[in-house]
């Protein structure tokens, strides 16, 4: 026994190995129930009592010592890394995931928010949409160059499926099934058949006004609109209306904001047309109600000073990143 205790002492003074699994080993071997040691101590049992004074000592320092090797064993398991937990401090930092809002999600939520404290509600409709939504109800005579090839991408022909070129078809589509007073706002995607570059895009955003009731003004639009223009440009900002044209409001404006020292035009607004209310079932001569419609995309372009339309939809996290605690 005494050569035993010796050669495991050997052992256990030359044992290396620092991860978990040359940790769990030398548990197992030294240490557990079905260890060598525990198997000398059985044997330990069997000694007559002159042995076992001389082996009591050695054993149980044996046992004392394979313990301490276990400790020492993990603590230098866990300083140096398993394998499976192994630190490399030379590696480069890692991107840091944590996500942020897109710039047009931001914009988006901040003109929900200011039209939402002023009773307006929340929309949306079909991104394939029937020509009598995006264009005929609208008032758009028969062949007006938006309906042209160049302008829309058609899904089908005869009957016309197109992708809608605007989010003015949700109006039209919430006409035909609401009673006025309505007060809503439609955030949404619209497409044109346009070749992508810096300042124009197949695809971009918009969002849609429209508010129905008794004796609704001129003066009821630009006070709304003025009042939007401040909120989302500060307070300072100054509006400007020019006369404009659009197949499904009469009159039509569009509105300009003061911006550096000069005027931008930000959206298309007007009277609905008295042809569109009919088209929809609504009395023109009892409702009145006004429109209008912005791109996501320009907005966001003006407050965060972007100057390329595609920066949007690359998803570059070098460009993402920059909105990061933006809200
Ligand atoms: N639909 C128009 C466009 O895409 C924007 C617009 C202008 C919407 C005037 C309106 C409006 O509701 O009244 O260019």
């Amino acid at each position: 026994m005494k050569e035993k205790i010796n050669s495991i002492k050997e052992e256990i003074n030359s044992y290396s190995g620092a991860d978990s699994e040359s940790v769990e080993f030398f548990r197992v071997k030294y240490i557990s129930k079905k260890s060598l040691i525990n198997d000398l101590f059985e044997d330990f049992k069997k000694l007559s009592v002159k042995e076992k004074k001389e082996l009591g000592k050695p054993l149980n320092e044996l046992k004392t010592l394979a313990k301490e090797k276990l400790i020492s064993l993990s603590i230098e398991t866990s300083k140096e890394g398993s394998d499976d937990n192994k630190l490399d401090y030379s590696l480069p930092a890692e991107d840091d995931s944590i996500g942020s809002l897109h710039p047009l999600r931001i914009v988006r939520n901040n003109i929900i928010k200011i039209f939402r404290d002023i009773g307006f509600s929340i929309e949306d409709g079909p991104e394939i949409e029937e020509d009598w939504y995006n264009f005929t109800a609208l008032n758009f005579p028969k062949n007006h160059p938006a309906r042209e090839m160049q302008d829309t991408f058609f899904i089908s022909k005869d009957p016309d499926i197109v992708l809608r070129t605007h989010t003015s078809n949700v109006q039209i589509r919430l006409m035909e099934k609401q009673k006025p007073p309505m007060r809503v706002i439609i955030p949404g995607r619209v497409y044109r058949n346009e070749t992508v570059s810096a300042k124009s895009h197949c695809f971009f955003h918009q969002v849609e006004g429209l508010y129905i009731d008794k004796n609704v003004s001129f003066k009821d639009l630009k006070d709304t609109l003025y009042y939007f223009a401040k909120e989302m440009f500060g307070s300072d900002t100054k509006v400007r209306f020019r006369p404009s044209y659009f197949p499904f409001t009469e009159p039509s404006a569009e509105m300009d904001i003061s911006w550096k020292n000069g005027w931008l035009e930000i959206l298309g607004s007007g009277l609905v047309d008295p042809n569109v209310l009919k088209n929809c079932g609504i009395d023109p001569k009892e409702y009145s109600g006004f429109a209008f419609g912005m791109g996501i995309e320009r907005i966001a372009m003006l407050k965060y000073g972007i100057d390329d339309l595609r920066l949007f939809s690359e998803n570059d996290k070098r460009f993402l990143r920059q909105f990061r605690g933006a809200h």
